[in-house]
């Protein structure tokens, strides 16, 4: 499986998927990091792991579709099967979206469909909701909406602040994509009716969390 890889910035996320696809555990590699910001710290990472690097800025091009556009070129140009989004902060065109349906994904830090956006882990605080997390989704025509592929949940701590929760949920981040993409490497997800099925999944009914937990 052939992967691009979208980044605006830092590219943890894209680490975690550098390394599995290293591991040689999956039959899948990265083929292209794109980003949109020049100075991107996740292009310094796709180099030192001998992956081919874009910048396409978007300041360069006169709105998002002619953006849009070529970075669908620069993707077809290296036959990815599978685009997935990581800290990529701009909002793609219904052209992009639909050329990749089904094999565009992305990780947004918060339980969706709750906290789309920005500024989520303070926008879970000021809930007060006790849990908050990650979602992998199939990325559709709206603002982090789409079919739910994975989550990961973590505790909200009665002291946190934003920079702390967002910690909390970016080392979960650094599983669950892996995982989610390991997932479309092995050929178990499927999208039928608008919402995932994965195959070959041990589930447990029982794991239910509590927090406080006192
Ligand atoms: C991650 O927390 C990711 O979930 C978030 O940006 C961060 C990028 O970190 N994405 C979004 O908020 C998209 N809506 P990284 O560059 O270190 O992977």
């Amino acid at each position: 499986m052939r992967i691009g890889v979208l980044i605006s910035g830092g590219g943890t996320n894209l680490q975690a998927l550098i390394d599995l696809c290293q591991a040689g555990s999956v039959n899948a590699e990265i083929v292209l990091v794109l980003s949109n910001v020049a100075t991107a710290f996740g292009l310094e990472r796709a180099k030192r792991g001998s992956i081919p690097t874009q910048v396409i800025e978007h300041k360069g091009y006169d709105g998002r579709g002619p953006f849009d556009k070529a970075m669908i070129q620069a993707l077809d140009g290296a036959g990815v099967d599978l685009v997935c989004l990581a800290g990529f902060m701009r909002l793609l065109t219904p052209e992009f979206v639909r050329h990749f349906s089904g094999r565009l994904i992305n990780i947004h830090p918060a339980l969706l469909p709750a906290f789309p956006g920005l500024h989520v882990q303070q926008q879970a605080i000021d809930a007060g909701v006790r849990f908050s997390g990650a979602t992998v989704h199939f990325v559709d025509e709206g603002m982090d909406t789409g079919p739910i592929i994975a989550q990961a949940v973590v505790p909200i701590m009665l002291e946190d602040d934003a920079d702390a929760l967002a910690a909390r949920i970016l080392k979960q981040e650094h599983r669950l994509y892996p995982l989610a993409v390991r997932l479309f490497a092995e050929n178990r997800v499927r999208l039928i009716d608008g919402k995932v099925e994965i195959s070959d999944c041990a589930q447990d009914p029982e794991g239910a969390m509590i927090n406080p937990p006192c």
